[in-house]
Order: C-alpha cells, then sequence, then structure tokens
C-alpha cells in the first residue's frame, strides 16, 4: 500500500525570496565553490523551514528508520545513514553495504550543496582479460556474476562521511534501526522474494549465497521471518569504528579471503585505500529552477544538463503533445551520445565538462534537430573512435530544518553479484559491468562506452545515477530513480513534472519514456502515448518500443509559499513508502 499523506502547513517563518537568491553556492572538499545562478525572483515571501519532515524511499520499514533518527534528534543527513542502511537489510536486491551510493545534500544553513560520491572502485589487479572469453566476446558472467563482477564497495565509507561531516547523531544512533532490523528479522517483500528466485541459479553457486538467501534450499516464504545476523554484525563493527569497521580489520580480512577463495582478485590494501569524496555538483538552470545533480563519475548529471540546455530553447507547454516528446527524445538522443563517448571517472580522465554543459554547446545541438523528423542515432558522428558507455534503489529526503538528501544507492543488476562473502553478511555489487569492459560492447544496460570509461585499477566506473535537488523561488523537489541508463530520463522528466506544477504523487505515477542514442529506439511504458501521439512520432521517423520495467521513483517535494510538505513513493512499487510527519 502507499502511504502519501499531506501534512498540515505549519507556521513557518519566513524570509524574502532573496535570501534563498543570494545562495547557491556548491562546495566541495576537492575543488574551488562554484556559483550557482539564481533562479528567477518574485516578490513572496516563503518558509524558511518546514516544520517538519518528509521522507520517501523504496521500503516503508526504510522510510520509517529514517523518522526513528529524526525523532533521536537527527537532521535529514543521519536519517540518510539510517534509511540507506535499514534498504541495505531490507532491499538487498537493489542496493546495500556491498554496492556504493552517489548523493546530493542540500544544507539549509547557508544554502550549500555538496555531491557525495561513494561509487565502488576497480581493485589494483584489475585486468580486462578476465572479462574477454577465448574468442573476443564479452564474458558476461565474468562482468555479472561472482567476485570478478565487484567493485570495492563505497557505501561504508559514504555513510561513515555523511554521519561525521554532516549528521549530528553518532553512527551508533543511525544504524541502530538497521542492526535491529537485521538482528530480530522482518518478513521480506514479494520484491525481495521475487528477486531472489530469478536470481537462484546463481545464488546457488556460492555457499554463504545460499546460505543467506536459500534457508533450506529456497527463498524465504511468504509471512517468514528472515534476520540477518552476519550483516549486523559488520553494520556494529562499522558502528563502533567507522570506515575501521569495514575497510580494516576483521571484515576486510574476511571479505578479502572470501572474494580470493572464489577466484576474485581483491586485497586488503584495495579495502584500505578506498575513500568516499565530495565534489562540486552539477548545477543547471531551467525555466527559473535550480536543479543540482551527480557529477562525473555519473553521467546523470551532465545528460541531465545537457538536455535542459537543449530543451531551453522550446517552448514545451505550448507544444502538442508528439512535438513536445520528439524535441525531448532528440535532446536525449545527443546528451546520450555524449555520454558514451566522454565521459569517466574525473579522477582519472579529462572531460570537456566546460563544452557539455555550455548553453552554446546546447545551441548547436539544437540547431541539428529538424522540427518534423526523427535524427537517426547513425547520423550523429561519434566523438571519438570509440576503444573501442535493474537494480539500484532511490530515496529521498527533507527536514524539519530544510536540509534535504537526495541519495541513489547500488548493488547493479538484480541481487548484484550474487556473491556474499562468507561470515560478513556482505552481498557484493556487480559494478565492474558498469566500466566499459569490452571495446564497443554494450554493458547490460545496452550502453556503450569509450577509452574514458575504460577499467583501471582504482578508478571508478561511470555511473547513471542522478539524485537531484529542484530548486524553485517557492517549490523544491528532492528526486531521483532506479533503473540503469533509464535513471537519467526518468529524473530527467520528473524535473520535467514538478517544474510543469505537477505533485509528488503525479510525478512518481506519470508514465514514461526513454531514449539512449543506441539502440536508436524510444522504450515506452504502456499508456505513455495515445494512439494519435504514436502514429504522429511513427511518422517522424521513430521506433517505438514497449518497455515494461520502469525505476521506482521516490520524490519528496516543500512548497514554501503553503510550507506544504509531500512525499510520494512510486506507486510501482506497494512495499514503497512516502510520508510526512
Ligand atoms: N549500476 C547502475 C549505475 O550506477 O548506473
Amino acid at each position: 500500500m502507499i502511504f502519501s499523506l499531506r501534512a498540515v502547513a505549519l507556521r513557518g517563518r519566513v524570509l524574502l525570496l532573496a535570501a534563498l537568491c543570494s545562495g547557491g553556492a556548491a562546495f566541495a572538499a576537492d575543488g574551488a565553490p562554484r556559483a550557482a545562478p539564481a533562479p528567477a525572483v518574485n516578490a513572496a515571501a516563503i518558509s524558511q523551514r518546514p516544520g517538519h519532515a518528509a521522507i520517501a524511499s523504496a521500503n516503508f520499514l526504510a522510510t520509517n528508520a529514517g523518522f526513528e533518527v529524526l525523532a533521536k534528534g537527527g537532521n535529514a543527513f543521519d536519517a540518510a545513514v539510517a534509511v540507506a542502511a535499514t534498504l541495505s537489510v531490507v532491499e538487498p536486491e537493489s542496493s546495500g553495504i556491498g554496492g556504493g551510493f552517489m548523493a546530493v545534500l542540500h544544507r539549509a544553513k547557508g544554502d550549500r550543496d555538496v555531491f557525495i560520491d561513494a561509487r565502488e572502485t576497480a581493485p589494483a589487479a584489475v585486468d580486462r582479460k578476465d572479462y574477454v572469453n577465448a574468442d573476443g566476446s564479452p564474458n558476461r558472467d565474468a562482468a555479472l556474476k561472482g567476485p570478478l563482477s565487484a567493485g570495492i564497495p563505497g557505501e561504508p565509507a559514504g555513510l561513515v562521511l555523511i554521519a561525521k561531516r554532516y549528521g549530528r547523531l553518532s553512527l551508533q544512533q543511525s544504524l541502530a534501526p538497521a542492526i535491529r532490523i537485521a538482528r530480530d528479522g522482518f518478513q521480506p517483500d514479494p520484491r525481495l522474494r521475487d528477486s531472489i528466485a530469478e536470481q537462484k541459479q546463481d545464488l546457488r553457486r556460492w555457499p554463504a549465497s545460499v546460505a543467506k538467501y536459500l534457508p533450506n534450499g529456497k527463498p524465504p516464504a511468504e509471512g517468514a521471518i528472515w534476520r540477518d545476523p552476519d550483516q549486523a554484525r559488520t553494520l556494529e563493527l562499522i558502528a563502533a569504528h567507522g570506515d575501521d569497521g569495514f575497510y580494516r580489520g576483521e571484515t576486510a580480512k574476511k571479505l578479502v579471503a572470501a572474494v580470493q577463495a572464489a577466484g576474485g582478485n581483491w586485497t586488503l590494501a584495495d579495502l584500505d585505500g578506498y575513500r568516499a569524496k565530495e565534489r562540486a555538483p552539477i548545477v543547471v538552470n531551467y525555466r527559473g529552477y535550480r536543479i543540482v545533480t551527480a557529477p562525473p563519475p555519473s553521467s546523470g548529471g551532465v545528460a541531465i544538463a545537457e538536455i535542459l540546455n537543449i530543451l531551453s530553447g522550446f517552448d514545451l507547454t505550448r507544444m502538442a503533445q508528439p512535438q513536445r516528446v520528439h524535441y525531448i527524445v532528440e535532446a536525449m538522443r545527443r546528451a546520450f551520445r555524449d555520454h558514451n563517448d566522454y565521459l569517466g571517472d574525473p579522477d582519472f580522465v579529462t572531460m570537456p565538462l566546460d563544452m557539455l554543459l555550455s548553453p552554446f554547446y546546447a545551441d548547436g545541438l539544437r540547431q541539428s534537430i529538424l522540427p518534423d523528423k526523427a535524427t537517426p542515432s547513425s547520423m550523429l558522428p561519434r566523438a571519438e573512435a570509440s576503444e573501442p558507455g535493474m537494480h539500484t534503489t532511490h530515496f529521498s529526503i527533507i527536514d524539519a530544518d530544510g536540509n534535504m538528501a537526495a541519495v541513489t544507492s547500488t548493488v547493479n543488476y538484480v541481487m548484484g553479484s550474487t556473491f556474499v562473502a562468507a561470515g560478513t553478511g556482505v552481498l557484493l555489487n556487480d559494478e565492474m559491468d558498469d566500466f566499459a569492459l569490452v571495446p564497443n560492447k554494450p554493458n547490460v544496460y545496452g550502453l556503450l562506452g569509450s577509452v574514458a570509461n575504460a577499467p583501471k585499477p582504482g578508478k571508478r566506473m561511470l555511473s547513471s545515477m542522478s539524485p537531484s535537488i529542484v530548486i524553485g523561488a517557492d517549490r523544491t523537489a528532492v528526486i531521483g530513480s532506479p533503473g540503469g541508463s533509464t535513471i537519467i530520463t526518468q529524473v530527467l522528466e520528473g524535473i520535467l513534472h514538478f517544474i510543469d506544477g505537477e505533485s509528488a504523487q503525479q510525478i512518481v505515477a506519470h508514465k514514461r519514456f526513454h531514449h539512449q542514442y543506441m539502440p536508436d529506439v524510444v522504450n515506452v511504458e504502456q499508456g505513455t502515448f495515445d494512439a494519435a501521439t504514436s502514429d504522429a512520432l511513427t511518422r517522424m521517423g521513430y521506433t517505438l518500443k514497449p518497455r515494461a520495467s520502469w525505476g521506482f521513483m521516490n520524490v519528496v517535494t516543500w512548497d514554501r509559499k503553503t510550507n506544504q510538505l509531500d512525499a510520494a513513493s512510486d506507486p510501482r512499487r506497494p512495499s514503497g513508502l512516502g510520508k510526512v510527519q
């Protein structure tokens, strides 16, 4: 059941809009502050703080864990730690401490935005040959299953960083709900039971995965209480020792022993050397809204900014649906072409971000769009010869003070690598597939990649994760979605719907479409287009392809004029919970 409570507006203090517009600096520990242009000014008075909080996540236990730490005096960032850790226990098919996350945080004090990069890294012994069969074809099993598919996890370090730099509570307090649920047990939701059933052949390859996910040889039965004592212990070590509880000592030794025994190549030095990073977010202005989103090593924010910059030359609000969809798809096509060609880990590759984010560049791309015809992707030149680039979760939080957290977290594909490291309860990710492992061969999401995203020791693989905060003169949204390569387009559409005035509930329920340059088709959710629109798009040259699987968006919004918070969890995921309290 979806809960979406509409809170009664509380008395809020007001400030002049000018105060909002004067802020907007993006900051990073490793980069200079980047000034964000201010949103459009009007003279309305707005609320300074909501006075109450909103959380939307893919699982009601995780949403409630967030509220539990808020009730203990925590802020949105403590709640983010609690929600992420709880999802590691109750939604392991999508994210967890064996994976990584990306987050956009907004600190109300000083109106500051920061991006937290807790993306996985390649181990030092990474070798592309491990992912290629003798005949030169991609070895999909090595890329997607077992320890070779797993990057060095980033989530534990990211949670420790958020708690230490931005939280008010201790890690023990923020991790307490997840530890309790893992120890005492919970009833797995239908999606977790289905994911285990779907992946059972691969889970059976690893004894610790069988012990954890297939007790008595079967997925947990409906209504069964399921406990995760090994993960509870690992979370306790993180709570007690921070990074050392995972990246050094007992847990690190168990992780490395399990990975190496199963043919993987992690070392203690790989774990010891992992660092979560703060980076300057991407900031783009569109129709008076400031969109704060993910920079590389996500391609999401660059693509969203590029698409919005192209679209800013059109008045979408005055167009019939086929024309509007045509321009959005053409903008998606051009942004994904650049995604494939240019983007990678900023610590390893130099990217032409100034160009990609420039309005002049967008002007040129806009000029190349014909008003009434699809551009075949094969007619759009690649920027360079490519040496040859679903399962993830997102949650959104606003606290009583107006702090915000947009967090997208992943183990990559359903149940990650399906490999549990014995004695840790940690299900490892299969994020290595997000590298361009084999030249000119797409990954599991059909994404191509270039040298910019080639694997290297210690390098972060490119991601599509696009946690975003959209700040307007009087309305704000915290938004994101899972969905592999479709994350970018789903978040983009959510942003457009929010700017069009839709509520959180409308945004998450909205039907969606997707284009990613190659394959040159428009994926369409059933019910997105009426027959006339489908016909018009087909006449323009588009190939429409039905797609059943769409991400589970979780959105919270704050209307600062009425001081109303809304929280909505995607109706495609019945276990989700958006709640205002
Ligand atoms: N593993 C999916 C992504 O990061 O894009």
